[in-house]
């Protein structure tokens, strides 16, 4: 089993290049932000609780996060592959999903961080508000502290996994097709 992590701040193209990479590899695309607003828009004990935090910008605590995502993982016990976006963006979160993927004998494959630069990132978070009905898109001092949570918090992760020689930093500016191809690139090898 394949499992991806699809690194990068928020903005810089996770969820746009998932589906890509779905369609091509057949694998099952995790984002756990769109988990959080699946349940924000159902009024889930879940989605208030995660509102609290995601309407400042903040991370949900990791034993929340943690506990849906191995509910989404195992509700695929056949599945070839995994993209994961969003996740992990925490090290607490990291050790939890090495953890949940060695009780399944597997590991992550290889964690693939799109390079996007700071003022692309938050020019195309306030164009993405103009369709996305996201709150946490339209407002750009939330956007901006999504932004420092990622530097001071997630960067780590990178870190984390480039201690295993498991990360990779691509560029991730220029057209989707470009970024796209790029991304075919790294994970063409590992198939
Ligand atoms: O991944 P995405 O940008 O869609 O996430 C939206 C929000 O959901 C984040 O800004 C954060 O508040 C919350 N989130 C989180 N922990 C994760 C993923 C998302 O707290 N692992
Ligand atoms: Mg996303």
């Amino acid at each position: 089993m394949i499992t991806l992590i699809l690194f990068g701040p928020p903005g810089s193209g996770k969820g746009t290049q998932a589906a890509r990479l779905v369609e091509k590899y057949g694998f099952i695309h995790i984002s756990t932000g769109d988990l959080f607003r699946y349940e924000m828009g159902n009024d889930t004990p879940l989605g208030l609780k995660a509102k609290e935090y995601i309407s400042k910008g903040e991370l949900v605590p990791d034993a929340i996060t943690v506990g849906m995502l191995e509910n989404k993982v195992n509700q695929h016990p056949d599945a070839k592959g995994f993209i994961l976006d969003g996740f992990p963006r925490t090290i607490a979160q990291s050790e939890a999903l090495d953890a949940l993927l060695s009780g399944k004998n597997s590991e992550v494959t290889k964690l693939i961080a799109l390079d996007v630069d700071e003022e692309e990132i938050v020019q195309r978070i306030l164009k993405r508000a103009e369709t996305s009905g996201r709150k946490d898109d339209s407002d750009e001092s939330i956007i901006r502290n999504r932004i420092e949570v990622y530097k001071s918090e997630t960067t780590a992760v990178f870190d984390y996994y480039a201690d295993k020689n498991k990360s990779k930093q691509i560029s991730g500016m220029g057209s989707i097709d470009e970024i796209t191809d790029r991304l075919f690139s790294e994970i063409d090898p590992l198939i």
